[in-house]
């Protein structure tokens, strides 16, 4: 079977990422619940038990939460963190209302070292399996953030490094200075959000290219053997179950395709669209974000269906809307 990107760092990881987000209660500065804390074992629970080891979190998640409530877990499963891979994000500040400070990012060597070790913290653990750069700091650094990861790499605290939403150019700049192989760049895409495939397409033709997927990415990773995951796979269930009140007709359509297929596999809405995404030869590892056993489990059926070509560019085509050029 073909490695994934990531296994050929070293990292025998899942083919799905099971995203944390949701963990924690949501957006709230409410303190965590015991019904939080069991919803989270469920969670991982179905996960384990459907062959996924790899969760992705991020500083900022429920404030901090989602990775408090994760290392209650952790806690109360001795066994269980030499068991799974952990990944978190650091890099974005939240806005300050009393100070009138807007959101922004901040990849200074003070701020990452901070943003892990607040991670390390509230997981209860001493290290992160990769650690990624959340969203671009226009002020970057690359010498700066090459002394951070040094840090980190040499006092165990982190693994391996990876970006997310970064272009080819933005991942070529850092790796000028970082002395470890970047090995992730984490990006949304999904059946619905298809700019990854758009600029691809129309690549002589600028006129139809209204995606904001940097140009070249998707190939630049494959060629550098950097892991890219996909971030809101599922299409927050547009096409598994999620009201389709006031959606485009193409969106419809695809549902509708989406529910044949997986009636015709015998299998799940959600693992058609993943596999979908997991049919391109970039290797793409799905970080799913439900916070549903019953989904998790949908979804990880994804691991037993491979589209055929026709099937890929039947959905690929019904999301867009209209024929290929
Ligand atoms: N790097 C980044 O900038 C970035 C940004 C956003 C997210 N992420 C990561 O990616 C993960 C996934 O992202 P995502 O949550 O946006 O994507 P997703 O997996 O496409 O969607 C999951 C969300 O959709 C809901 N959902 C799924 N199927 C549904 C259905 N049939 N009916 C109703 N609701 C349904 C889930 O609710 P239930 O929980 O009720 O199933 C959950 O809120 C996150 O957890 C996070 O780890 C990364």
């Amino acid at each position: 079977m073909k490695k994934l990107p990531i296994e050929k760092h070293g990292l025998n990881t899942s083919r799905l990422v099971l995203g944390c987000m949701g963990f924690g209660g949501g957006w709230s500065r409410d303190a965590i619940t015991e019904e939080q804390v069991k919803q989270a074992h469920e969670a991982v629970n179905a996960a384990l038990e459907s062959g996924i080891n790899f969760f992705d979190h991020a500083d900022i998640y429920a404030f901090g939460k989602a990775e408090e409530v994760f290392g209650r877990v952790l806690k109360e499963r001795p066994g269980l963190r030499d068991e799974i891979f952990i990944q978190s994000k650091t890099g974005i500040t939240f806005p300050d209302k009393e100070a009138g400070l807007p959101t922004r990012y901040n990849f200074s060597k003070e701020y990452i070292l901070n943003g892990v070790d607040g991670t390390l913290s509230r997981l209860g653990t001493d290290h992160l399996d990769t650690l990624l750069l959340h969203r671009p700091d226009a002020l970057m650094e690359p010498e700066e953030v090459a002394e951070a990861f040094h840090a980190l790499k040499s006092s165990g605290k982190v693994r391996y490094f990876g970006v997310s939403n970064m272009s080819a150019g933005q991942i070529k700049l850092l790796q000028s200075a970082i002395s470890d192989r970047l090995v992730v760049n984490q990006l949304e895409m999904s059946l619905h959000k298809i700019g990854w495939l758009e600029s691809g397409v129309h690549v002589n033709q600028p006129e139809f290219c209204e995606t904001i997927f940097p140009e070249g990415t998707l190939e630049y990773c494959r060629m550098e053997n950097i892991q890219i995951q996909a971030w809101g796979p599922l299409a927050q269930g547009l096409y598994s179950g999620a009201s389709l009140e006031g959606k485009p007709a193409a969106v419809k359509e695809t549902a509708g395709i989406v529910k044949k297929m997986a009636q015709e596999k015998e299998t799940t809405t959600e693992a058609i669209v993943l596999a979908w995404l997991m049919r391109h030869p970039a290797m793409i590892q799905p970080v799913i974000g439900t916070t549903s056993p019953e989904r998790i489990r949908a979804s990880a059926k994804a691991m037993n269906v491979v589209l055929s070509r026709d099937e890929w560019y039947t959905l690929y085509v019904s999301s867009r809307g209209v024929n290929l050029p």
